[in-house]
Formats: structure tokens, C-alpha cells, sequence
């Protein structure tokens, strides 16, 4: 069973990596021959970083637009951020400081991002315009993530599992030194729906984390009379005719 894990993550590591890489590569590559930059937006470049740093910090356009789904969103991913930042201790040895003091904050952010998506669940489900435009994969994903933040839960809260085991496999792994996990249910389902999430991010509504940086309305200067805006394609002819 060990060595089924050990082979599952290599697996899930590799697709995750090189999948984000072929993704990112095509979206850097997609031509955006238009300027749409969502009103009002940033005249020059540092406005635009300002703009994506309060998009990914604060998610300002999901503030402006509805407020229960903002709370319930932000909520999640910054607990997601937290426990993602608190789960790094089983990756390295030593622990660096700054993840040894936020280890108490990493664990209660647990609850902060299940309550989060059990909010955005119940969403999905009753409020009729967004059931209407909501997909299985909608649902599926807020369900895996619910349950990976509840399993995590039971081993830090109800039933312990040894971390340090979890610690040594992990890091062994690393340098791909195949070592043994202790086999209780939460840690086996927390796993292998962990490795679930990883296999499919590249192909997923999670690409929603690369996308965001190269969404025209949102990267583009708001600068068309300034500085004449055309796209290769139409440069090209240009060339040619002159
Ligand atoms: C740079 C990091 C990230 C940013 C800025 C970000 C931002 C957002 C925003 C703005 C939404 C829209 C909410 C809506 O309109 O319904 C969203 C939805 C969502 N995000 Fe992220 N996200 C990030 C990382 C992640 C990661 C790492 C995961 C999971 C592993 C994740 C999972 C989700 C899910 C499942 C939804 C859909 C929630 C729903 O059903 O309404 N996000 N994200
Ligand atoms: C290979 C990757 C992962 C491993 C080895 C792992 C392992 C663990 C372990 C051993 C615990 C129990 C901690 C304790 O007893 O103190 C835990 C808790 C938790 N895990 Fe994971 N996990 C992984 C990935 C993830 C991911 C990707 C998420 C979120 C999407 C997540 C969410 C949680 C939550 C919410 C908790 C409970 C709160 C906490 O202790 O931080 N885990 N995890």
C-alpha cells in the first residue's frame, strides 16, 4: 500500500508539474488582439500589477460583484493558504521559522476553509441563477475539497495519525527513497483525494490560478489613445502594404 502511494505521487507530481507547464506555455501563447481592459483600469504598468495584486490578495472583482460569495470564497482560500503554508513541514527538514510560527494558525485555518466551502456548496445548491449555470465538476470540486479539509480535521483533531511517519515518507520521497505511511482511513482517503486533485488541476476550472494573470480585461494598461494598439496578425499586413 505504501509503494502504491509512493507511485501515486510520483505520478500525480509529474502530471501536475508538466501539465501547469504545457497550460501556462498556451496561455502565455494565446493572442488577445483586442483591448478590453474592464473599466475604470490602470492608465500605466504598475497600476496593472496594483490591480492583480489586490485581485489575488483581496478578490476585488468578486467584492464588487456579490458579497455572500466573496465572504465565502475569500474565507476558503485563505484558509486553503494558510494549511497549505502549515502543511510544508512534512516536505522539509528543518522546519523553516516562518512555517513553525504559523503551524497554530495552519490548523485552525482548517476550519475557516471547510466552513468557506460549505458555504459556496450551499450556494450552488439554492440560490436558482447559479444552479441553473452550475456543472457536476461545480459540485464535484467543492466536494473533494470539503472532504480532504474534513479528514485532515479528524487526524488533527479526533483521530491522530503519526505526522511523523507521514514526515519521514514524504521527505523520503522526495529523494525518492520508498518508505512505509502508517495506514489509518483518514490519512488514505486525505491522500489519495489529495493525489485526485493534483491529477486533474491541469485539465480544471483550478486553472482559474495561472488563468488570472493572463486574462486580457484584467492585465491590459487602459492607454488605446496614448499608444495604438494592434495585434501581430494586423502588424504584419501592415509591413506588407508599406
Ligand atoms: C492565486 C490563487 C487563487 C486565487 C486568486 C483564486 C481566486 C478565486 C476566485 C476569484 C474565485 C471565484 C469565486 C466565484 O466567482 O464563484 C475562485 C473560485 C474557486 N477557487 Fe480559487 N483562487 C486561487 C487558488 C485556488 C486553489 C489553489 C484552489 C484549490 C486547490 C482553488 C479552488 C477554487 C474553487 C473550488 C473555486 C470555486 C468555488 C465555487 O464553487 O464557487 N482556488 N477562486
Ligand atoms: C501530500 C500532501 C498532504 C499530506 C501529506 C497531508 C497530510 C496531513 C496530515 C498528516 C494532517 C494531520 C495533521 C495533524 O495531525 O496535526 C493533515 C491535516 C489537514 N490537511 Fe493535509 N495533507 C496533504 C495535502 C493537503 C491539501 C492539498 C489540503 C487542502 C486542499 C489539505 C488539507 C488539510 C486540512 C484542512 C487539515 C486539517 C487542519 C490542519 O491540521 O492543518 N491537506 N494533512
Amino acid at each position: 500500500m505504501s509503494l502504491f502511494f509512493s507511485l501515486l505521487f510520483i505520478v500525480a507530481t509529474l502530471v501536475l508539474v508538466i501539465g501547469l507547464a504545457r497550460k501556462i506555455f498556451q496561455y502565455a501563447r494565446t493572442p488577445a488582439p483586442l483591448k478590453i481592459p474592464t473599466m475604470p483600469a490602470p492608465i500605466n504598468q504598475a497600476g496593472v500589477v496594483m490591480r492583480l495584486f489586490r485581485e489575488v490578495v483581496f478578490f476585488e472583482s468578486l467584492f464588487k460583484s456579490t458579497k455572500w460569495t466573496w465572504l465565502f470564497g475569500w474565507m476558503f482560500h485563505l484558509g486553503l493558504l494558510l494549511v497549505l503554508l502549515r502543511h510544508l513541514r512534512y516536505f522539509m527538514d528543518p522546519v523553516w521559522l516562518p512555517i513553525q510560527l504559523i503551524q497554530p494558525f495552519g490548523k485552525y485555518a482548517g476550519f475557516a476553509m471547510v466552513i468557506g466551502l460549505a458555504g459556496l456548496l450551499v450556494r450552488r445548491i439554492f440560490v436558482d441563477r447559479v444552479r441553473y449555470i452550475s456543472s457536476p465538476s461545480d459540485y464535484l470540486w467543492l466536494v473533494i475539497l470539503i472532504v480532504i479539509g474534513f479528514s485532515g480535521l479528524m487526524m488533527s483533531f479526533v483521530v491522530h495519525t503519526d505526522v511523523v511517519m507521514v514526515k519521514s515518507f514524504f521527505v523520503g520521497l522526495l529523494g525518492f527513497d520508498f518508505g512505509t505511511l502508517p495506514l489509518d482511513l483518514p490519512l488514505m482517503v486525505h491522500l489519495l483525494l489529495v493525489a485526485l486533485l493534483m491529477l486533474l488541476f491541469p485539465f480544471s476550472k483550478l486553472l482559474h490560478v495561472p488563468g488570472l494573470f493572463f486574462s486580457p480585461s484584467r492585465n491590459q494598461v487602459d492607454n488605446p489613445r496614448e499608444k495604438r494598439h494592434i495585434a501581430p496578425w494586423a502588424k504584419a499586413m501592415e509591413d506588407q502594404q508599406s
